[in-house]
Formats: C-alpha cells, sequence, structure tokens
C-alpha cells in the first residue's frame, strides 16, 4: 500500500530511504532540516514500505496586495512507479494542503516539451495561462547566480 502525506519536521528520518532517480541530487541533511523546519515549505510524498517514492514540494507566499499562493517548486515519481496515479495523488495532496493554509491558487512552471507533467497538471485541474497565447507574455526565465 502507498501512503501519500504531507511531511512535517518529524519526517526527516524517511529520507534515508529514498527510491533512485525521485529527487535530482542526493538528499542534504542541512537543507533537509532547513525545509523542514520552514513553516512556509511544504512537501507531499508518497511512501511505499517505508521508501519515498514520489514527491510534491511547493512555498506558499504573499504579497501586499495580493493574498496567498502556493507554488509548486518541482514534482518527480520513481520511474519505477509511474502511470500509476501516483504523481496525481501526491499532487492533489499538495493542493489540498496548500487550500487548508489559505492559499486561493497554486501554479508550476514546466518545459513545453514535458509532455507527462502537462498532462499531470492538467489531470490534476490545472489550465495554461490565458496570457501564454499573448507572444508579449511568454514567460522567459532569468537566472541570477554571479555575486549571490
Ligand atoms: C510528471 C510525473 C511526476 C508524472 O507522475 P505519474 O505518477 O507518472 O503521473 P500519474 O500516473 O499520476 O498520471 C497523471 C496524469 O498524467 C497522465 N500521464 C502521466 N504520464 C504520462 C505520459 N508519459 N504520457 C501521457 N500522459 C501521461 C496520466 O495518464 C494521468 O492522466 P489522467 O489522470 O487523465 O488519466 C512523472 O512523469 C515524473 O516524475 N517525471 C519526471 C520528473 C518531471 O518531469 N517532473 C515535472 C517537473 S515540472
Amino acid at each position: 500500500m502507498i501512503d501519500v502525506r504531507i511531511l512535517t519536521t518529524h519526517d526527516a528520518a524517511l529520507f534515508g530511504n529514498v527510491a533512485d532517480d525521485v529527487f535530482d541530487e542526493p538528499i542534504n541533511p542541512e537543507y533537509l532540516a532547513a525545509f523542514l523546519a520552514d513553516p512556509r515549505h511544504h512537501i507531499a510524498v508518497g511512501i511505499e514500505d517505508g521508501v519515498i517514492i514520489g514527491f510534491a514540494s511547493g512555498v506558499d507566499y504573499i504579497h501586499p496586495d495580493k493574498p496567498a499562493e502556493l507554488w509548486i517548486n518541482e514534482v518527480g515519481v520513481a520511474p519505477t512507479h509511474q502511470r500509476r496515479g501516483l504523481g496525481r495523488r501526491i499532487l492533489d495532496c499538495l493542493l489540498a494542503h496548500g487550500r487548508s493554509i489559505g492559499c486561493r491558487t497554486a501554479w508550476v512552471l514546466t518545459e513545453t516539451g514535458n509532455g507527462p507533467a502537462k498532462a499531470l497538471y492538467t489531470s490534476a485541474g490545472g489550465t495554461v495561462d490565458a496570457d501564454v497565447d499573448d507572444p508579449d507574455a511568454q514567460p522567459v526565465l532569468f537566472v541570477f547566480q554571479e555575486g549571490l
């Protein structure tokens, strides 16, 4: 049986058992502790026999002129467990958690060529932002790495 739930600070030990190719990088204990201790960072996971086999992470934030939103940061399911509805269960869990803490909307970015991710987000009720049809409103990703 696969348990899907939101993790808390008490769940750090679970990250000692993560299936291959769920996260991009090995778990860093310092980053993990900071993440779990931060009330604005959230992670929903799928656990089978004590092993994390999928996750969706997000951050809730607020702005002086806007209500709380949930930014979905990363989603991943072990290749051994894909196409079985697990990504959807985990994402639904994270979205429900976002609603429970007062987020009115959630958003996520993905690559145009990532068919599985687009299918997942559509399945969970997401719609492509209306502005995407306006060539002047296409999202452009800038990164700032030097000097930070
Ligand atoms: C995207 C990802 C998380 C989906 O997880 P998953 O557990 O396989 O997804 P699910 O089985 O819950 O499927 C959810 C929906 O997407 C569809 N879907 C999933 N993979 C698909 C694929 N390869 N092709 C077409 N549709 C797909 C399913 O049919 C389902 O649709 P439905 O609810 O209408 O039947 C998984 O493919 C993954 O980990 N990919 C690598 C990491 C990644 O790209 N993450 C997203 C970054 S933005």
